[in-house]
């Protein structure tokens, strides 16, 4: 068993990988997580696209203005989507599948990065959900949350610096307004 806490210590967002290919048994656990997340009202609002194809992944890289190149390299990008009718609280309940997968694929050692796709646009202003809508067959109902990309990591990140933690943010008891820095 993963310690979790160093889990969450060394996790940091890959945007370099190699060409290696996840196993089917690496996607199947990814994809368990996601499934596992908790949603509210256990309504599980999310559908999730697997898109492994070289072609399709140059095309989704494409997605956003600057941070999505990323996505041409990487092996998996699971793209998340959910019906906003299915829950009021679809953007909770899709963050948290997307951080859960990002945390699964920590512990199978692979690398991960959140791509933004809600309220972004790409180099042409076009919204970036629309973009990946089409390009996926998404049905109109559908919104696009994030992409997450996933593969071997090509690329050495330090740990967090525990040294370094926010605990400003942390307020006991009430709100402590000496605390606020921004
Ligand atoms: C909601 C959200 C959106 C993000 N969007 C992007 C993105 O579009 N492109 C990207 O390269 N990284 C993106 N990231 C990754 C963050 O930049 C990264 O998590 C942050 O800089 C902290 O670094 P770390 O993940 O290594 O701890 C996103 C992360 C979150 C949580």
């Amino acid at each position: 068993m993963t310690d979790f806490q160093q889990l969450i210590i060394n996790r940091r967002s890959i945007r370099k990988f190699t060409e290696e290919k996840l196993t089917p048994d690496q996607v199947e656990k990814i994809m368990k997580a996601a499934l596992l997340s908790p949603a509210s009202k256990s309504a599980n609002p999310w559908q999730f696209v697997l898109v492994e194809d070289k072609e399709m992944l140059e095309k989704l890289s494409l997605c956003k203005k600057g941070s999505s190149k990323l996505i041409a390299g990487c092996a998996l990008a699971i793209v998340v989507l959910a019906n906003p009718l299915t829950s009021d609280v679809w953007i909770e309940d899709t963050s948290i599948a997307s951080i859960i997968m990002q945390l699964q694929a920590e512990d199978l050692g692979l690398g991960s990065c959140w791509v933004q796709v809600r309220e972004r646009f790409t180099e042409g202003d076009t919204p970036s959900d629309e973009y990946v809508r089409e390009l996926l067959d998404v049905p109109m109902q559908m919104q696009v949350l994030s992409i997450i990309a996933i593969g071997h990591k090509a690329q050495e990140k330090a740990p967090h610096d525990e040294d370094k933690l926010q605990w400003e943010k942390i307020h006991i008891g009430k709100f402590n307004i000496d605390q606020l820095t921004d």
